[in-house]
Formats: structure tokens, C-alpha cells, sequence
């Protein structure tokens, strides 16, 4: 595939799952070349707008391409899109989509830093204008803090021997490439208990890359920011590529669905409780055999929407 490609998976179930009023407003979260963006705007009226927003510059940069009226771009983070539809006057929309992960042209480009298959530079920011490297965090972070994340968000197995090795490797000098730290990696695991159908450096890869873009705290943001901002009957359509994030989108749309799950069935139903739903017909869509033949990146993919209901949004925390 080329270095600025990228095929949009679910390119036929997630726009439809989101497009319900093609006069309506929509949130595109996650642009990353504009594939389902473009998707989206061909089911919209000329009424219709959609405003998308990325962290990556590129993406950003890539978006001119797209002269459309109808269509905006806004360079930052999904989680903060309440606080930037507020400021171009927009508090209510009719659909929001996220496509979370990395785009294959982020993943293609060795000077990105986010593959241990091409060596550069050990990167890895989404946002390239601002935020620490890979690089900088490893040097910096303490042994107990890179295992944790490498068990947590990598789900590996030999996280404290690579977290060992990443300390031992920095005092004598700075891990500075993809290629130093995945031969880093590979050394730490041995080599008896490898997975034989994956890279050893590939979960400590998706560890730090989820560390340093901070990935499941803006997931989680963004979620909570699409539920206050979508008017009743409005949709919410994410996809998402592993477990971890599949787990909190999944976790998510429970609560909404079902806020009398959250009680502990052993305690009796505290009086006024209210257990009408955020959320209906919520829906787990996963790619046809076809698609998850003809483009590798979709086979993990899993697409979660729901219709938010006229109920005033309640984020976790403050129940
Ligand atoms: C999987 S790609 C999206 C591909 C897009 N749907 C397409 O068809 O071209 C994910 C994109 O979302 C961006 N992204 C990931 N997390 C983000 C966040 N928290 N805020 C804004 N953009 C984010 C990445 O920079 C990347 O460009």
C-alpha cells in the first residue's frame, strides 16, 4: 500500500450506521485521510455539514484536499471537540464518529516512529507539534512506571524484563530508533516463549504508542463528550481495533443502555432512581469475510453505535 494511503475499514456499515438526517450536523473525529469523511459527506444533503477534527498535522494538511462547503477541518484532539464546536458556536450535533488508532500513513512513515518494521526516529506522537516522543518518555519514566505500562497497554507477558532492558539500555546511551528499541525488545524475550505469529516487539510498541498519545483517556473524553453534545435521535458510531479500546467503547454503551447495571444487584434500587436508558438500539457490527480478506487492517476491527435518547447526559463520575 502506498505511504499515503489509507482504506477505510467498514467503508459501507459505519456511515450508514451514523447518517440518519442528511440535513444534520456531523462530528468526523478521527479524519486521517478523509476515506469515511468522504463517505459521509456523499450521504449528506446539501444542507448536511460535517466538521472532522485531527491531532496529526498531516491529517490536517491532507484535508485541503477536500473543497467542500459543507465540510471543516479543526486541528485537535477528539476529546476536547465539546470545547471546540462551543467556540465556533455549535453545542448540538446529529451524529459523531471515531475511527481510533493510527492511520496507515502514520504507520507507513518511518520518520513517524510508530513501526518497529522501518527504523526512524523514536516518535510516535499523533501530534507531531507538540507533547513528549517516545524517545523523551523513555529516558525519563521510571522502570516501575514503563512496566506497567507495557503490561497494561501491551498486555505483555515479559513487560518488567523489557522495562529491565529499556533502563539498563538508556544509561549507557538514549534509545533513539524504532530499530534500537524493537532489537531491544526482541532480546528481552526469550526466545522460547515468543509468539510465533507476531513480532516480539509488538505489543511494547502499541504500549508506548498508547502512552504517549494518552489513547485511552481521550477515548474515554471522547465519548462522554459525544454523548452531551448529540440531540436525541442522534448517533454515535465507533470503531475501534483492539480489546483495550474495544472494552471501554463496550463498557460505554452498556451503562448508557442499561444505567440500572450499574447498581449492585445484592442492594435494594435506591429510591428516584432513574434507569431510563442514554442510549437505544445499540448495535456491535464486525467487517464481512470479504472485507477482512481484501484489507488486513479491518479484520480486528469492530464497529459499536447506538441512538442517543432525549435523556440529559450523566458522565460516570458524577452519578
Ligand atoms: C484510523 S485513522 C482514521 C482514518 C480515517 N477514518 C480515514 O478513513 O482516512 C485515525 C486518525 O485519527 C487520528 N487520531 C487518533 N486519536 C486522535 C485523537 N485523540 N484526537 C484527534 N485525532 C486522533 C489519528 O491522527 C489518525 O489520523
Amino acid at each position: 500500500m502506498s505511504a499515503f494511503l489509507h482504506l477505510p475499514v467498514l467503508s459501507q456499515e459505519a456511515p450508514e450506521a451514523l447518517v440518519r438526517s442528511p440535513d444534520g450536523l456531523y462530528v468526523d473525529g478521527t479524519f486521517g485521510r478523509g476515506g469515511h469523511s468522504r463517505l459521509i459527506l456523499k450521504r449528506l444533503s446539501e444542507k448536511g455539514r460535517l466538521i472532522a477534527f485531527d491531532r496529526d498535522p498531516q491529517a490536517v494538511k491532507a484535508a485541503a484536499e477536500i473543497r467542500d462547503p459543507r465540510f471543516q477541518i479543526i486541528h485537535a484532539p477528539f476529546s476536547s471537540m465539546k470545547a471546540s464546536l462551543s467556540a465556533i458556536g455549535i453545542d448540538a450535533v446529529d451524529g459523531v464518529f471515531l475511527d481510533i488508532g493510527v492511520s496507515s500513513p502514520q504507520i507507513d512513515d518511518p520518520e513517524r516512529g510508530f513501526s518497529f518494521r522501518f527504523d526512524g526516529p523514536l516518535d510516535m506522537r499523533m501530534d507531531t507539534s507538540s507533547g513528549e516522543t517516545a524517545a523523551e518518555w523513555l529516558m525519563r519514566a521510571g522502570m516501575d512506571e514503563i512496566a506497567r505500562v507495557i503490561a497494561d497497554y501491551g498486555e505483555e507477558r515479559f513487560a518488567r524484563r523489557i522495562a529491565g532492558a529499556i533502563v539498563a539500555q538508556r544509561k549507557i546511551a538514549p534509545l533513539a530508533t524504532t530499530g534500537a528499541l524493537a532489537r531491544l525488545v526482541e532480546g528481552a524475550v526469550p526466545k522460547n516463549r515468543r509468539d510465533s505469529a507476531q513480532h516480539p516487539a509488538t505489543r511494547t510498541f502499541q504500549a508506548i504508542r498508547i502512552q504517549i498519545n494518552h489513547e485511552l483517556d481521550e477515548l474515554r473524553e471522547a465519548l462522554d463528550a459525544a454523548a452531551s453534545l448529540l440531540r436525541p435521535e442522534g448517533r454515535l458510531a465507533v470503531i475501534s481495533f483492539h480489546s483495550l479500546e474495544d472494552r471501554i467503547v463496550k463498557r460505554f454503551f452498556d451503562r448508557a443502555r442499561h444505567p440500572e447495571h450499574a447498581i449492585d444487584p445484592r442492594l435494594p434500587v435506591p429510591a428516584g432512581f432513574n434507569d431510563e436508558p442514554w442510549f437505544r438500539e445499540v448495535e456491535r457490527i464486525l467487517p464481512s469475510k470479504r472485507e477482512a480478506e481484501e484489507n488486513p487492517r479491518a479484520r480486528s476491527s469492530v464497529l459499536r453505535c447506538g441512538t442517543r435518547t432525549a435523556r440529559s447526559w450523566e458522565p460516570e463520575e458524577t452519578r
